[in-house]
């Protein structure tokens, strides 16, 4: 799916009132993060979507305006990002996001099943030792026959891997960071019953991120 600007213009609106320095993030973000392919995953699904590590939720903004039947509920660590995002709130009113360990996932959504779960670019920044857990739990809050979008970044080639250190160091702070490849990722999701329907790079030889992403189906 290409990216398309009218979505992208209207979702960066929505930023209207944030300080410059945020805005100039989520700008960066847009030229940066591959939308295309991690918006087609969403094409035509319908309900709500759980996401993940959601930061300022640029992401999330840009496919609620694609897609006028989902809505995106975020937990995130940092509460300045969503104290933004509930001052924005009106102008995406279908993408909220709620401060929250998203490793600690057992208590947070009481019980509830959600149509998708999202994971982007947040898993590697949770410790390796809890990534089972994490994918265990969205296993367990995704409804049978919803799926779960993954989308991170390889540990390979070496220079995309420094390259993104240097970018998270810069961008999150000096904290290490945990970059599993997707093999292993999809490997985690089947052992916890998820059908992995697809497991890709989808960065190009020159991209300097080793972005990939990983779409599987908890069986109806
Ligand atoms: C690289 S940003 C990605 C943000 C957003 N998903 C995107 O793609 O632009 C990683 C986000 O994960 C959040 N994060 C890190 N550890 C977390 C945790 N344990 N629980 C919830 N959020 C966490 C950070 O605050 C940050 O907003």
């Amino acid at each position: 799916m290409s990216i398309d600007l009218r979505a992208v213009r209207r979702a960066f609106g929505s930023y209207r009132g944030a300080p410059v320095g945020a805005r100039a993030f989520v700008a960066a973000r847009y030229v940066v993060a591959p939308m295309g392919p991690i918006a087609a995953e969403f094409e035509g699904l319908t309900g709500t979507v759980l996401s993940l590590g959601s930061g300022l939720s640029m992401l999330e903004r840009y496919v609620a305006e694609l897609e006028p039947n989902l809505r995106f509920e975020g937990v995130d660590l940092d509460p300045v990002k969503v104290e933004l995002i509930a001052r924005t709130h009106h102008l995406s009113p279908r993408v909220s996001l709620r401060q929250g360990d998203a490793t600690q996932l057992d208590g947070l959504t009481g019980g509830r099943l959600y149509d998708a779960v999202l994971v982007c670019d947040a898993m590697h920044h949770f410790p390796a030792d809890v990534h089972a857990d994490v994918v265990r739990s969205v296993a367990e809050v995704v409804r049978p026959g919803g799926v779960v979008i993954i989308k991170d970044l390889d540990r390979g080639p070496a220079w995309k891997y420094h390259w993104n250190r240097i970018h998270d160091r810069i961008v999150a702070g000096p904290e290490p960071i945990h970059c599993r490849p997707p093999a292993e990722m999809a490997s985690l999701m089947e052992k916890h019953g998820m059908e992995v329907e697809r497991a890709d790079r989808i960065d190009g030889p020159l991209t300097p991120y080793a972005h990939y992403v990983i779409r599987a189906r908890k069986p109806a």
